[in-house]
Formats: C-alpha cells, sequence, structure tokens
C-alpha cells in the first residue's frame, strides 16, 4: 500500500461544505493539497443560504494542518463559475483539481415536472458542472495539466423513479466528462465521473440505517482520480460502503444486415441486437464509426469476392 501525494496543488470542490464535498475536501487536505472550499450553505432543495458552511470546512481543514479557502460563489451561473476559479487562482496560485460536486434535489416525476424546478435543478448540476470547468480547462489546457472528477449518480446511470431532472442533469454530466476527456487528452487533462453511494442529508430517509455508508468511504477514490499517479480518463466508477467499481457504457457485437434490412429482420435478430454476451466500450464517437466502416468494409469485400 503507498500513499498518494498532491502537495504543492490546488483543488477546487464545489458544494463542500457538508456532505460528500466536505469528505473530499478534507480527504484532498489530508493528500497535501490545498482546497478553495465552495458552497452556497442552502437547503436540500437549493434555497436559502447559511454562507458558514464552507468557512466552518476550511476551518477543520486548517485545524488538522491543511491550507484551505472558503468561496461562497453560486455555480449555477456563468459568473459563479468564473468566480470560482478566479479565487483558486488568485488566493491559493492555481488550479489543478476539479470536483464538480455541487447539487440540490426537487424530485418530480414525468408527469408532474415543474419547469423553474427542473431548469434550477439542472442549473446547478450540468451547467453548474461547465461553469465551473470552462474556466478551469482554459487555465489547466495553458499550462498542460488537470484532473477533473465530475458526481454523477445512478439515478443518471440506471434510472430512478420521480427524479426527472435530477436523472437527466446526471446523464448530461457523464457526457460532459466524456467531452472534456476528449478534447483534455492532448493537454495532459483527465476527466472521469464517480457516481457515489454515501448517507447524506440527501440520501438520508432513502438508505437502510443499518448500512455503513459513511461519504469518508468514496473519498480515496476522488483522490486517486485527482491525482498525478492516475491515468485513467473518460470512464465512470460507482463507489459506496468501501465497493469500488466501473460503470460502462458498451456497443453489443449486434446483428450485421447483409442486405437491406427490414424490420421484419430486425424482428427475428433482435436476441442478437440485445445479446450483452460481447461487447466493445468505443473510447468516443468516431471510434464507433470507425468500426462501423471496417465492418461495412469487411462486408462489401465478402459480397464482391462471393461475386
Ligand atoms: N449521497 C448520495 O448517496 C449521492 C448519490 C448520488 C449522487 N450524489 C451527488 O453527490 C453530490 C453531493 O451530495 P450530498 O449527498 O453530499 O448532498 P448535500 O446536500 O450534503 O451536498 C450538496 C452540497 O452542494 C451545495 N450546493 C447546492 N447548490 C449549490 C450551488 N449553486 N453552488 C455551490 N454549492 C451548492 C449544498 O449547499 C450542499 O452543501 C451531489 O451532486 C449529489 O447529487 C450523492
Amino acid at each position: 500500500m503507498h500513499d498518494i501525494s498532491l502537495q504543492g496543488q490546488v483543488a477546487v470542490v464545489t458544494g463542500a461544505g457538508g456532505g460528500l464535498g466536505r469528505s473530499y475536501a478534507l480527504a484532498l487536505a489530508d493528500a497535501g493539497a490545498a482546497v478553495l472550499v465552495n458552497d452556497t450553505g442552502g437547503a436540500l432543495d437549493g434555497q436559502g443560504g447559511e454562507r458558514g458552511a464552507a468557512h466552518a470546512v476550511v476551518d477543520e481543514i486548517v485545524a488538522r494542518g491543511g491550507h484551505a479557502a472558503a468561496n461562497t460563489d453560486s455555480v449555477a451561473t456563468p459568473e459563479g463559475g468564473e468566480a470560482i476559479v478566479a479565487h483558486a487562482i488568485a488566493e491559493l496560485g492555481d488550479i489543478d483539481i476539479v470536483v464538480n460536486n455541487a447539487g440540490i434535489l426537487r424530485d418530480r416525476s414525468v408527469g408532474k415536472i415543474d419547469w423553474n424546478d427542473f431548469q434550477s435543478v439542472h442549473d446547478v448540476h450540468l451547467r453548474g458542472s461547465a461553469h465551473v470547468s470552462q474556466p478551469a480547462f482554459r487555465h489547466m489546457r495553458e499550462k498542460g495539466y488537470g484532473r477533473f472528477v465530475f458526481i454523477g449518480s445512478n439515478a443518471g446511470t440506471f434510472g430512478n423513479f420521480g427524479q426527472a431532472a435530477y436523472a437527466s442533469a446526471k446523464g448530461g454530466i457523464m457526457s460532459l466528462s466524456g467531452i472534456v476527456a476528449i478534447e483534455g487528452e492532448r493537454h495532459g487533462i483527465l476527466s472521469n465521473v464517480v457516481c457515489p453511494i454515501a448517507r447524506t442529508r440527501m440520501t438520508d430517509s432513502m438508505l437502510d440505517d443499518a448500512l455503513d455508508l459513511d461519504p469518508d468511504h468514496v473519498s480515496p477514490l476522488i483522490v486517486y482520480l485527482s491525482s498525478r499517479e492516475n491515468t485513467a480518463t473518460h470512464q465512470i466508477f460507482s463507489a459506496g460502503g468501501g465497493h469500488f467499481s466501473r460503470v460502462f457504457l458498451g456497443l453489443t457485437d449486434g446483428w450485421f444486415a447483409d442486405e437491406k434490412s427490414t424490420a421484419g429482420a430486425i424482428a427475428e435478430h433482435f436476441d442478437d441486437i440485445v445479446s450483452t454476451g460481447h461487447f466493445s466500450v468505443p473510447g468516443s464517437a468516431a471510434e464507433e464509426v470507425a468500426a462501423l466502416a471496417a465492418r461495412i468494409a469487411e462486408s462489401t469485400s465478402g459480397s464482391e469476392a462471393r461475386r
């Protein structure tokens, strides 16, 4: 076992005034990073603001011998995102790591969507992640190094009843992280998603009290993905209660129609199309299209050879 050091690096953790974000901020600081602890300190639905939350976590970090600064700008606007990144650079001198963790909940099923709530949830989760990531990405691109960790959710990966806004925002976050990963690779910037499962005010009513789902179980993965040692990018992880695993979107080998297909032929080959027995995990849309081009070329040369 070896320690991961973030000595000399600067991390921004959004929504770090409590819950999982607080745990990430403490763990990153314990590993040696200087941390900008961002939080508006609102209620679970994003209303109100107890601006002391970010300061309290900074006090905890300082009491443990770490280095941190508090920030109370909202991730929900482009100006807020710019201000958060500018604050980290001005007060802590740089920005190497961004953990896009801030979040709110306003759950509604599809039939009962309230468009103001839908927008607020997207503003904090999806747009909020982009608002902070764009200025941070520009800064990291200049220096040729950076690590992003986006916080997703199993509601986004696998779906959850009654969370239309939240799950769709988290789904968008997975895609956004993928684009940051693809565009960042040549600049030394890596980006991954972590979908946590932990007991916080967001999940307290949904989880079995008997389970040890302390947020601290998730933080080691955040620290690892934030480090120089990590080389993984464009990936999605699940973490909770001491269990860590990868989540991925795969493309089944499926069925290739040698002749122009019909709906009836689709029905006959449907089991082949959906079978997960053999699959690939394309690294980008271009990789999927390249694989398809190869498959079409193979089929064309086969049918020409048969002629
Ligand atoms: N707890 C879980 O099991 C779980 C599961 C999946 C995903 N998540 C995600 O993890 C993240 C943290 O959630 P949590 O469970 O710790 O809940 P939490 O409510 O304790 O943490 C969210 C934090 O974000 C802050 N915040 C809200 N709006 C903000 C804004 N506009 N700008 C800056 N900060 C803002 C809140 O004040 C709060 O401190 C969220 O993105 C959540 O969706 C949590």
